[in-house]
């Protein structure tokens, strides 16, 4: 969900004002898609790459994750079901911190039951990392490691192949996004910023696959 920062900028307001609006965004358009009849929406909120940036405004990304994962309410009307992906919180390298993991976990129960459109929040997530990490899992089986073997030990095995990815804010490329997943995908890259991509924005990324 690209743009944040620029579309802050572009409105004189500090960084940390583009997120929370981009969060606010999301909220939106989880209620389009659910619309659209999207079964699977998958968002990248932070990568593994994103800890690097200054302190203060990691701090903010992290409250607003942690706003999005108790939006449990909404997602319970919406009959949306929430997961997550990213670094296993018990594997040496994950950073995902405590307070973060308790609203992840609970939102996954307490969204478990609903049967509609699974809503997937990636955090301290990066393509990279999930596939290292596949790869291990496959090799420790002792089976032969072929697609389905890795296909298997994603962190998500369920989730489907994209059909279609969506680049906001002029970025011409992909970002360690479920690379392995979008071998055959389609792409929509769109100049407009995370939090200015609304439902024509939706309906024009879904018009390559529908
Ligand atoms: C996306 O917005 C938010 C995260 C990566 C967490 P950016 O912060 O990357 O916004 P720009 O790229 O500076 O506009
Ligand atoms: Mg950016």
């Amino acid at each position: 969900m690209d743009g944040n920062g620029r579309w802050a900028k572009s409105r004189s307001l500090p960084r940390i004002d583009g997120h929370t609006e981009g969060e606010e965004n999301l909220a939106r358009l989880v209620r389009v898609a659910v619309r659209r009849n999207v079964g699977w929406l998958t968002v990248f909120g932070f990568s593994t790459e994103n800890w690097v940036r200054p302190r203060a405004e990691v701090r903010h990304i992290l409250g607003l994750h942690k706003k999005l994962f108790g939006r449990v309410a909404e997602l319970n009307e919406l009959n949306v079901r929430i997961q997550w992906m990213g670094r296993p919180f018990d594997s040496p390298e994950a950073r995902t911190p405590k307070y973060v993991q308790r609203a992840i976990r609970k939102a996954i129960k307490d969204t478990a039951k609903n049967t509609g459109m699974v809503l997937t929040v990636a955090f301290d997530y990066g393509s990279h990392a999930e596939m290292v990490h596949a790869a291990r899992q496959a090799a420790a089986t002792g089976e032969p490691v072929d697609v389905d073997a890795i296909s298997r030990q994603m962190y998500l095995p369920h989730l489907p192949p994209v059909d279609v990815l969506v680049r906001t804010s002029g970025e011409v490329r992909i970002s360690n996004f479920m690379l392995w997943q979008s071998a055959g995908t389609e792409v929509y890259f769109t100049e407009k910023a995370w939090p200015d991509f609304d439902a024509a924005e939706l309906d024009a990324a879904l018009a390559l696959v529908r």
